[in-house]
């Protein structure tokens, strides 16, 4: 399999120019918790992997660890062996000496006319008692077993969270915005039998029913064979019902009506080791089934509190609002779990960016005295289209803005420093992934100047590595791209996917793994699935997947994942999907499908294609086109020829076809997609013209 960046160093050259550099502002140094270069020594290589307990040192463990990296049996890395912690306690309890009257989570509803929540730590640990009671009490659930959340932005959504670490209980939160049917998939294979959910929540100005979703996910699952004898419902509104969906007796309790049972109760944090599970997180991969990615309780909270304290530089004063969903890997560890390590007041706002107007965020910046910012290269397109000039309406100040999840243009970058950050805020374009629990490249805030469009150097601790296609390192400077390595473990990497190991080892070590027998650790580097160049000065540009996922928003979305769903409209005979460049999203899907031989209507069949996609996925993969075609383009064994059709969909050029089994459906399609003139041909993005290299 070839999964490697095109390494043509001309082509490289020519589309990517070496941005000035940008220096942190000397009131940001002033202020910043890393501001002693000497930091850099002490994550050093030959320091490795006693660095880490800078980060484990800052929790509190009910036991301290013996060895602090376990290689005994590589990939599977143990963190903190020995030591014993709760996870709960470290975000809640521990605050309340200095800091209960301080607000931990402010809630900001989309609709402005309602008022915004505040929780402080004290209530916070009220509520979060109660919940876990009743997930103990009530379900009996206990250490160990899993349970599926698949809530929206609200707030009893980190409360859910926070109650089963208490207990030493694996959450996996699924995306709101995924639907009933993902969620009963995934809350299958966790093999969970309790689910919470909410009955509804606001988006874009609309009342979405999300009680609904509960029933389709509790049959999905049932049909996988798994039980879910308990759906706990989270009203969005005390006392108000907002879902026309009914409660089914025995199965749908209102949490509101459970929680009267427990008022007060006090439940003790259940201390766990280190290594003990604290959630899953399914994300796209190769195929079409979505993996549980687990994280452990150690290692992942030492180092997402670690680094939220470095690089996001959150100090207890701080407002703090990340605007990714809790859903996502960004919200788990940088809404959740790192900030309110650190007793930081972190926000969690319900809507979308831009409503009602485009000058929504910063307004609740202004309202809410926001100081750090944290948001995705969509969102930060988006305001700009919306808005160009609103964030200059606003009196808020941030000292420090986040980019993550995407590329960022150099163009979009300078906006958010010029205009959103008023060329105050210092920038982090942080790149990691669900897998690896925390930041893998950053720049350190007040140490680091900032490069717009890169993301920086290796975070602390974390040796990265530019792998060519036969292991050989290329170097920094070549101008050459390849796919970028972590070359060592660290505390926040996942321990597995959930029941695979095999899988975890073939996907992220099979492939560079210099000795299978080795229990050092430098032989097992691990492979992220990004392509990247790696400048001269250790900067890391990140060029995008080097597989068959595609970011969309964001988001990451298996292209598989998307074409069997495509499979299951009846008239469908052949499906396969693409990444179309969209200006907001960065990309999209397309679909291209074949109808079977007797099937006539084809564009009532587009329709069902897109209906579908939602029903099974979500709203997310929705694509940005479906083209119904006479055949797909194939090789002479039968293979789809992806790459093609990515082509035809971005305008790029096609390459060689006459060697495919029907090299005349090219045109075909082409003129289809692009209309009958000739079209200016584009260079196409990387990860683009990659796609579908490998087959
Ligand atoms: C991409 C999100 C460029 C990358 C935290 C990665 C990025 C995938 C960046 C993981 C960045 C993430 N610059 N690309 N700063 N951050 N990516 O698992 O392709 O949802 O592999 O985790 O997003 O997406 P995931």
């Amino acid at each position: 399999m070839s999964t490697v960046a095109r390494t043509d160093a001309s082509h490289i050259a020519v589309h990517w120019k070496e941005e000035d550099y940008v220096q942190p502002s000397p009131k940001f140094v002033g202020q910043a918790n890393l501001s002693d270069p000497a930091v850099v020594e002490r994550f050093k290589e030959e320091h490795f992997p006693e660095c880490f307990r800078e980060y484990a040192d800052m929790l509190a463990w009910d036991r301290y660890w013996h060895t602090t990296l376990d290689t005994s049996n590589p990939p599977f890395w143990k963190w903190f062996v020995g030591g014993t912690l709760n996870a709960c306690y470290n975000c809640v309890d521990r605050h309340l000496a200095k800091y209960k009257n301080k607000a931990a989570l402010i809630f900001v509803p989309e609709s402005e006319t309602e008022p915004t929540y505040t929780l402080t730590y004290q209530e916070l640990y009220i509520r979060v008692n109660e919940v876990a009671a009743v997930l103990r009490d009530f379900c009996g659930l206990k250490a160990g077993d899993r349970v599926t959340i698949h809530m929206p932005m609200i707030l009893e959504l980190p409360i859910t969270m926070l109650a089963c670490a208490r207990l030493g209980i694996v959450h996996s939160v699924v995306f709101g915005g995924f639907s009933g049917e993902a969620a009963g998939l995934r809350a299958a294979d966790s093999g969970s039998r309790v689910m919470v959910y909410a009955d509804a929540y606001y988006r874009n100005g609309k009342l979405i029913d999300h009680k609904t979703s509960a029933d389709i996910a509790v049959q999905t699952a049932a049909n996988e064979g798994q039980t879910i004898d308990k759906v706990l419902v989270w009203r969005r509104k005390d006392g108000q019902d907002l879902s026309n969906t009914a409660m089914v007796s025995g199965r749908d309790y209102y949490m509101e009506d459970l929680l009267e049972r427990f008022r007060r109760a006090k439940v003790a944090p259940v201390s766990v080791g280190a290594e003990h599970p604290l959630f899953l997180m399914y994300t796209s991969g190769t195929t079409g089934k979505p993996k549980g990615c687990q994280h452990r309780t150690g290692g992942y909270l030492a180092y997402v509190t670690g680094t939220s304290k470095y690089y996001q530089d959150i100090h207890p004063e701080d407002v703090y609002w990340c605007m990714a969903d809790i859903g996502w890997i960004t919200g788990h560890s940088y809404i959740v779990y790192g900030p309110l390590a650190l007793a930081a007041t972190s926000v969690i706002y319900e809507g979308v960016p831009n409503y009602p107007d485009a000058g929504r965020c910063w307004r609740i910046a202004e309202q809410l005295d926001v100081n750090i910012f944290h948001t995705s290269p969509t969102a930060i397109r988006l305001l700009r289209k919306a808005g160009p000039d609103e964030p200059l309406k606003y009196n808020y100040r941030f000292k420090h803005m986040t980019t993550v999840g995407e590329p960022i243009e150099p163009e979009s970058w300078r906006w958010y420093w010029e205009v959103v950050g008023k060329r105050e805020a210092v920038i982090v374009d942080t790149w990691w992934q669900t897998e690896t629990g925390g930041f893998l490249c950053t720049t350190k805030p007040a140490l680091d100047p900032m490069k717009a469009g890169s993301t920086g150097p290796g975070a602390l601790g974390i040796y990265p590595i530019i792998y060519d296609e036969h292991g050989k390192e290329i170097p920094a400077g070549a101008g050459r791209a390849g796919n970028v390595c972590i070359r060592n473990p660290w505390p926040g990497i996942m321990q597995t996917i959930w029941k695979d190991n095999d899988r975890f080892v073939r996907q992220y070590y099979s492939k560079y793994c210099k000795d299978p027998k080795s229990t050092d650790w430098r032989d097992w580097p691990y492979f992220a699935a990004d392509g990247a160049v790696l400048a001269g000065d250790g900067y890391y540009r990140i060029l995008g997947r080097v597989d068959d996922v595609i970011n969309v928003a964001g988001h990451r979305l298996g292209t598989k994942e998307i074409e069997s769903a495509c499979l299951t409209v009846p008239q469908v005979a052949e499906a396969a999907v693409v990444p179309v460049v969209d200006e907001i999203k960065g990309r999209m899907p397309a679909i291209y499908a074949s109808l079977k031989p007797d099937v006539t209507d084809g564009a009532h069949v587009s329709e069902q294609i897109v209906a579908t996609v939602e029903t099974i996925i979500g709203k997310i993969a929705r694509p940005k086109a479906v083209h119904i075609v006479p055949d797909l383009p194939k090789t002479r064994s039968g293979k789809i020829m992806r790459r093609i059709l990515a082509a035809i969909s971005n305008r790029m050029d096609t390459g060689d076809v006459t060697t495919l089994a029907n090299p005349e459906i090219v045109e075909q399609i082409r003129k289809q997609v692009q209309g009958e003139g000739p079209v200016e041909l584009q260079e196409g993005p990387e990860d683009v013209k990659r796609f579908g290299e490998q087959e």
